[in-house]
């Protein structure tokens, strides 16, 4: 079957993630930077049988099926456009599930875009961003990746810039977390800090047009649910020591876990301190921040 179209899905990283209010539809406000980074998924279409929707992976711990993501953003844009296409999606899968990093959200964003170009379905930007908020909260970032303050369930986004170079390292200790627990455990908490008024929330809302200062960011870090992915899996704070004695600025857990990012201002120590703790036994990556993403023929 022909293919027809490529893309890279790209991870992101939460750089702090406070959850500042629960809504009446059961989900949670939060406030967070989102940040792309470049450690990728690569998505290849290619036409399939009318009607239908293969997912075709080499990773055979992938959920294939409806429940994957891609599967629900090619539902979504049959319901809403009535098209009949088929599509077969092989799917490169680098960025870990289970960790904090968005990977499934940015796959199904990239479906969403890529065949909304390639089949000429002629949905509206606005419209694409509805589609991606149903499908999952972090879906609408996605659409349109780089650096962005969050707010909402994950749909309002107000793009900034990140002053300074800046480089991450990556720690993927050996546990997965499902956001769903993540969020029922904090909302079991009577009072986790809804109405607080922290250094990292006051920044925030005071960020008007001009750039964020990465000092300034990277020194009020905070995610509201790294204390408590930390109460059940003690090897969280094996990995956050261990970036920490690597000599990171700052260290911080992305969306509801499990990975730890460090934060390094050059190069030469972040490439050190990733082969030291990738010899010490760490599952470790080493990224910078990632613009908007590629999609080609
Ligand atoms: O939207 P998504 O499917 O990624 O969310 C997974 C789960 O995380 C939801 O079922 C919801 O319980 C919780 N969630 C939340 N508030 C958010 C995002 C997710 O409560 N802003």
């Amino acid at each position: 079957m022909a293919h027809f179209a490529s893309a890279e899905a790209p991870a992101k990283l939460n750089l702090g993630l406070k959850i500042v209010g629960k809504r009446p539809d059961g989900y949670h406000d939060l406030l967070s930077v989102f940040q792309a980074i470049d450690l990728s998924d690569a998505l290849s279409f290619e036409e399939a049988e009318e009607s239908r929707t293969e997912i075709r992976c080499a990773d055979p711990a992938l959920p294939i099926g409806p429940d994957n993501l891609i599967h629900r953003a090619v539902d979504a844009l049959r319901r809403e456009t009535g098209t009949r296409r088929g599509v077969r999606v092989s799917l490169t899968k680098v960025i870990p599930t289970g960790a904090g990093l968005g990977g499934g959200s940015s796959d199904a964003a990239a479906t969403l875009r890529v065949l909304n170009g390639a089949w000429c379905l002629g949905l509206p930007g606005e419209r694409l961003l509805e589609l991606g908020a149903e499908i999952g909260s972090d879906v609408p970032f996605f659409l349109r990746p780089g650096t962005a303050i969050v707010s909402g369930r994950g749909e309002r986004l107000r793009y900034v810039r990140l002053d300074g170079p800046v480089h991450y390292v990556l720690v993927r200790p050996p546990f997965e977390v499902s956001t769903a627990w993540a969020f029922r455990r904090l909302s079991e908490r009577a009072n986790f800090g809804l109405t607080a008024r922290t250094k990292y929330v006051n920044l925030l809302n005071s960020i008007a047009d001009s750039p964020i200062s990465a000092c300034e960011l990277f020194a009020c870090l905070e995610n509201d649910f790294e204390p408590l992915v930390a109460e059940t899996w003690p090897a969280l704070k094996a990995a956050r020591a261990a970036l920490v004695t690597s000599g990171a600025t700052a260290c911080c857990m992305t969306g509801s876990g499990s990975v730890v990012f460090g934060v390094f201002f050059e190069a030469g120590p972040a490439i050190r301190a990733a082969s030291e703790l990738q010899r010490a036994g760490h599952r470790t990556f080493l990224c910078r921040p990632a613009g908007s993403v590629s999609a080609g023929r």
